[in-house]
């Protein structure tokens, strides 16, 4: 069955929204390195291939239900911040807001009795509970060394250890 107009463009925007993620995201992996918090820039630049991921397996999915993948620009990211804590911070709230959209996309798809979408949709619902818990877990780490050049460096150093995106499916995400 082919997919709805309406579903189609919902998720069209979807895959704009996972892109503007992943230029955000290199945005602040950018932002890091600057700061000389090459652990955390590497974090960032995993989470911009994770984003990607997103985007391709909303794509792969468009094209298995028959459906056009129409591109439209991506916004321009913030390029600075005020330091660490700031970069997650927004990285949090920017989940909270993408989770916000993949619940509407759920709605959706549950007006329109669109099963299929709604099981790849669980996929999504499941990722953004840990997409949303791995940001603010760090968050609340960043909080936790304050200024101590010795906790920051640690940490640092620790996010630096993030395993790599496996797949383009995002099958297999850390
Ligand atoms: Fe694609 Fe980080 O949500």
């Amino acid at each position: 069955m082919k997919l709805s107009e309406k579903m189609a463009e919902a998720i069209n925007k979807q895959i704009n929204e996972e892109f503007y993620s992943a230029y955000l995201y290199l945005a602040m992996a950018s932002y890091l390195e600057s700061q000389k918090l090459k652990g955390a820039a590497k974090w960032m630049e995993i989470q911009y291939q994770e984003e990607i991921s997103h985007a391709m397996k909303f794509y792969a999915y468009m094209n298995e239900r028959g459906a056009r993948v129409v591109l439209k620009a991506i916004k321009e990211p913030q390029k600075e911040w005020n330091s660490m804590l700031e970069v997650f911070e927004d990285a949090y709230k920017h989940e909270q807001y993408i989770t916000s959209l993949i619940n509407d996309l759920a709605n959706l798809a549950m007006e329109e009795k669109d099963h299929a979408t709604l099981a790849l949709l669980q996929w999504f619902i499941n990722e953004q509970v840990e997409e949303e818990a791995n940001t603010s877990e760090i968050v609340d780490k960043i909080n936790f060394v304050k200024d101590s050049p010795n906790g920051l460096y640690m940490l640092d150093r620790e996010l630096g250890q993030r395993p790599a995106v496996t797949t383009t499916q995002g099958e297999e995400q850390a």
